[in-house]
């Protein structure tokens, strides 16, 4: 089959049995790659979505500026449209992101302004007010905003969630996600629980969020802010994608745990999926006891491991964080030597 574009080949991502890494858990679980996508995200989806919308609606004219507020996976599909569509595209980004996806942003094209990961979100240096003051600022600019623009959600619904019952025959009684802005798991979540009413939905949430408290009191407390590690887990805003009406639950995880799952999973599994994979396997190891043999579980693994090699998969990176021992200083081992004193090789 032949593509007349990158765009084209969005979507459609493989959902494959883990074995090994759930062999003690009774339940059939599988994980839906969205590193499949050509910009190894499921952001690729809304990416286009979202544009198409805005082109549709005149909002985003020929020659237009694409403007968000990104972790970074969504900055690559914006770009990676932007590149197709001809528009330029400038993101906001905060200072955790890694150095890999900032690198990815800027060989897409993107311009890239680093923001304070500790501004709060109203401050003007946060990266969401740099993003909506750069939109007014520059003629032409459309602000994308995809923790508000419900055509986020939306991509998720026509795709990722008509994809996953199919792929399932139906059989999905688990959909298990990380909640940042909401869209993949709530897009996907509101599409299967239309299907089936009585599906389990599970957000993973991080330390550091302010989602898990405000779903269980409706309550948005600052005080459960501070900054944390894993990306594209947990937010510090309510975002308007993310349904809490929709979701059974919020499930938070440490960074260590996740860090640990993400490595385990490439090694026993063969896949090299991103830090909040690891954050959702772990959801999936805090609830695993309440699953039987009947259930069917679909775990969103949202983008690939390649952009985070100099941290979850760095072992000093690892040891920076305090995730592993610090390294204890070995002896150098001689080299072997033969009777006559000749190093053997
Ligand atoms: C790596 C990663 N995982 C999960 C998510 C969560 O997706 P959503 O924003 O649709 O809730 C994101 C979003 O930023 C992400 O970048």
């Amino acid at each position: 089959m032949v593509y007349n574009n990158i765009l084209e080949t969005i979507g459609k991502t493989p959902l494959v049995r883990l074995h090994n890494i759930v062999s003690h858990i009774p339940a059939k679980v599988y994980a839906k790659l969205e590193s499949f996508n050509p910009g190894l995200s499921a952001k690729d989806r809304i990416a286009l979505h979202m544009i198409e919308r805005a082109e549709r609606l005149g909002q985003l004219l020929p020659g237009g500026t694409v403007v968000d507020a990104t972790s970074g996976n969504t900055g690559f599909s914006l770009a990676m449209v932007s590149a197709i569509k001809g528009y330029r595209c400038v993101l906001t980004v905060t200072n955790k992101i890694s150095e890999d996806k900032l690198n990815n942003l800027r060989a897409m094209g993107a311009e890239v302004i680093l923001c304070p990961k500790d501004a709060k979100p109203d401050d003007p240096r946060s990266y969401y007010k740099m993003a909506e003051s750069l939109a007014k600022q520059i003629p032409g600019a459309w602000y994308v905003n995809q923790n508000f623009n419900t055509d986020n959600g939306e991509a998720h619904y026509l795709s990722t969630g008509p994809e996953i019952w199919e792929q399932t025959d139906g059989e999905i009684t688990y959909l298990i996600g990380s909640a940042s802005t909401g869209g993949t798991l709530c897009g996907s979540g509101r599409y299967l629980r239309e299907q089936k009413p009585e599906m389990n939905m599970i957000a993973v949430d991080a330390y550091g969020s302010v989602l898990k408290k405000y779903h269980e009191t409706g309550v948005y407390d600052p005080n459960e802010i501070y900054s944390y590690n894993i990306e594209g887990t947990g937010k510090n805003i309510i975002p308007a994608n993310v349904d809490f009406e929709l979701v059974d639950r919020f499930v938070k995880v440490t960074d260590k745990d996740s860090a640990f799952k993400a490595r385990e999973l490439a090694r026993s599994e063969g896949i090299l999926a991103g830090y909040s994979s690891g954050a959702t396997l772990q959801c999936l190891e805090q609830i695993k006891d309440e699953l039987t043999e009947d259930d069917v579980v679909v775990l969103i693994f949202a983008d690939h491991g390649s952009k985070y090699v100099t941290k979850v998969f760095n072992d000093e990176w690892m040891r920076q964080q305090g995730f592993m021992p610090a390294e204890t200083p070995q002896e150098t081992p001689k080299p072997a030597t033969t009777n006559d004193g000749g190093v053997l090789c």
